[in-house]
Parts: structure tokens; sequence; C-alpha cells
């Protein structure tokens, strides 16, 4: 069967204080009153024969909440007491199910657009898991972005996979025109990932099976996971296998990842700025600027981030001190 592997464990930690640990970004109701987990979910429901979320036991509530909403009852979970990055996350998924189910890997925070173009990259790309590849989803870069992976393409074909490159080697992918986006949602044969894992990050392997073999039910132990080396699927595994190719895709896609990216979106949807790129979010308070230009003010109930667009991708680091200061 084919498997929507829904990861669900990321703390958003870039869209601070908006996203919190209590209440990552994919369970905020703020997209017409839906959530992303929820969008994320409905938009592949049915392209797929079954549903299973690896999240984590801050959050699974709020999962269960969200297919509650839904009216869905039929999935199954995994749920991490400590967060080890999504190789292991996978790793878990791919456990789980049969050697030969094909898992299609989504982040649960991505902004999509269903129809045509989304439905038939999909389906493509299950042709080609089933063929035994490892599949990206590759998008058109807009500008040199330095939060996404970057994949080389020629047709279906990968040449190579740089994920998260520095400002200058971004903008030289950019430029190329040889480079599209990696999407973060993968698409393989259960058994296919787990081949890779083992032969390029092979602790990662060893030490996920170890926490997958002692869960019990659907709770993965602590004490084993954290001798799992943290370590995204894109470094352990996209970065280095050559049985990876690509969909090149048209759909409308957007990573809700950073507060630039928020912006992007609600500049679209008409939500009030003014010409110097100001924006406010999370209040009904006026406020005003002068002489400030691309500055973002977020509001919540206890906090506020003052930013300058830019620096976007810094806002992980606020996050990660005020973590180490409880
Ligand atoms: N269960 C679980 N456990 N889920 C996790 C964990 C974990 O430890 N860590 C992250 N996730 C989930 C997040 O909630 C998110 O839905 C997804 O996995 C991807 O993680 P991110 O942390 O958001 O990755 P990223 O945005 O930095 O980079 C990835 O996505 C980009 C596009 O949005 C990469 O695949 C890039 O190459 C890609 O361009
Ligand atoms: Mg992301």
């Amino acid at each position: 069967s084919v498997v929507n592997v829904v990861l669900s464990g990321g703390v958003g930690s870039r869209l601070w204080p908006l996203s919190r640990k209590s209440r990552p970004k994919q369970y905020l109701p703020i997209f017409e009153g839906e959530t992303l987990f929820q969008r994320t979910v409905s938009r592949n429901l049915e392209l797929v024969d079954e549903v299973l979320i690896v999240g984590n036991k801050d959050n699974f509530e709020l999962s269960r909440a969200d297919m509650g909403k839904l009216n869905i009852d039929q999935y199954s979970e995994l749920v991490e007491a400590a967060p080890r990055n999504t190789a292991a996350a996978i790793a878990f998924a791919a456990f789980q199910c049969k050697e030969d189910d094909v898992l299609f890997v989504t982040p649960s925070d991505h902004l999509i657009s269903p129809g045509a173009a989304y439905e038939s990259a999909v389906d493509r790309a299950v042709t080609l898991a089933q063929e035994g590849n490892i599949v990206t989803f590759g998008l058109q870069p807009t500008h040199p972005e330095t939060g996404y992976g970057y994949i080389e393409t020629a047709g279906e074909e990968v040449l190579g996979f740089h994920e998260k490159p520095g400002p200058e080697r971004a903008n030289a992918f950019f430029k190329s025109g040889q480079f599209l986006w990696n999407s973060g949602m993968f698409c393989f044969r259960a058994g296919m990932f787990l081949e890779e894992l083992r032969r390029y990050e092979p602790q990662i392997f060893d030490h996920s099976y170890g926490a997958f073999l002692s869960k019990k039910g659907i709770y993965l132990p602590q004490q084993e996971s954290t001798k799992i080396p943290s370590l995204s699927v894109d470094y352990a595994v996209m970065e280095r296998s050559e049985k990876i190719k690509v969909v090149p895709s048209a759909f409308d896609w957007s990573d809700m990842g950073s507060f630039e990216a928020i912006y992007d979106y609600l500049k679209e949807k008409g939500h009030y700025l003014d010409d110097a790129g100001n924006m406010v979010i999370g209040t009904e308070k006026h406020i005003e600027f002068t002489g400030l230009s691309d500055t973002l003010l977020i509001f919540t109930n206890d906090a506020v981030l003052a930013l300058k667009k830019e620096n976007s991708q810094e806002v992980k680091e606020v996050f990660q001190r005020l973590e180490n200061e409880r």
C-alpha cells in the first residue's frame, strides 16, 4: 500500500513566539480557520491507502484533535519521547510498515494548493518509488533561499543534492537555473529507504531500530532514542544516495517555515502592509513605523518579537536561547 507518513514532530522554532513547544506552527488554526496539519492530511487522503503520523509526546494530542475535526479515525501513530530529527522519524515509519509499502513522507507544516499539478506529481513519485528510487519533489526557486535543499537536475535525474547552502552557494545555484528547491516531501519503498540509511548512516539505522524494538505500543522510549544521532534525512540520505530521483513539480507550494514566508503569504492575501515592507501580525493595536523598513512585529499574549525580515532564519537562535535559559 501507499502510506502517507506525516511528520509532525518539529517545534517550528523559527516562528517563535507564534509557534510554541506547546503548540507548534502546524497546529495554529490561522489558515481560514484550519491548521496546516489538517490541510496536509486532507490533501493526501484520496491519494494514499493509509495514514501514519509520526509526532512527539508534546504534540500528539494536538494531532489527535485535528484528526477528530477531520472525522478520520482510521490511522496509525508513532509518538517520540525524544525527537531525533527526520532521518530517525522516517526510519521509525519504515520499520513500522512493510518492506514493499511505498512511503509518501510529508511535512505537516507546508501550504500547498491541491489540484491536478499536485496529484500528477504524487502519482509520478509513487511510480518511481515502486521502481526502487528515492524520490524527491523539485520546485522552481524564486529567490536564493538558504533554508532549503537544492537539487541539481537534468529532467528526473539528480546530479547533486545540497542541503541548506550558505548565501554564496545559494546565489550561484539560483542563478545557474539548473537547480530546483527540495520540497521536503519524499517517496520511496520502506525497504529501500532503510537500505540507504543503513549504508550511509549505520548509527542512525542501528539506534533507531533499537528504539523501535523497545517501543511500548505507539510510544518510542526516551532512553534508547537519545542515542540516535540527530540528523535530518536530507543530510543523512538525500545528499549521498545514488538512487535519488526528482519529480519536477509545478504546484503552488510554500514552506511556512519562517516569518519571511509568512510575510509573502499574507502579502499575497492582501494583509495590511506599507510600501516599506513592514508588517504586524497578531494584534489589533494601531501601529506606525517611522524610519523602518522590512521590519516585522509579531505579537502574542505573552511575547513580542521584532525582527528584520532578512534575519528570519535567526529566530531559531532566539528560541534556542530561551529554551536553554529555562
Ligand atoms: N516526528 C518528527 N520528529 N518530525 C520532525 C522532527 C522529529 O524529530 N524534526 C522535524 N520534523 C518534522 C517537522 O515538523 C516538519 O514537518 C518536517 O519534519 C521537516 O522538518 P523541518 O525542520 O521543517 O525541515 P526544514 O524545513 O528545515 O528542511 C526540510 O524542508 C525544506 C522545505 O520545506 C528539508 O527537506 C529541505 O531540504 C527542504 O527544502
Ligand atoms: Mg520546514
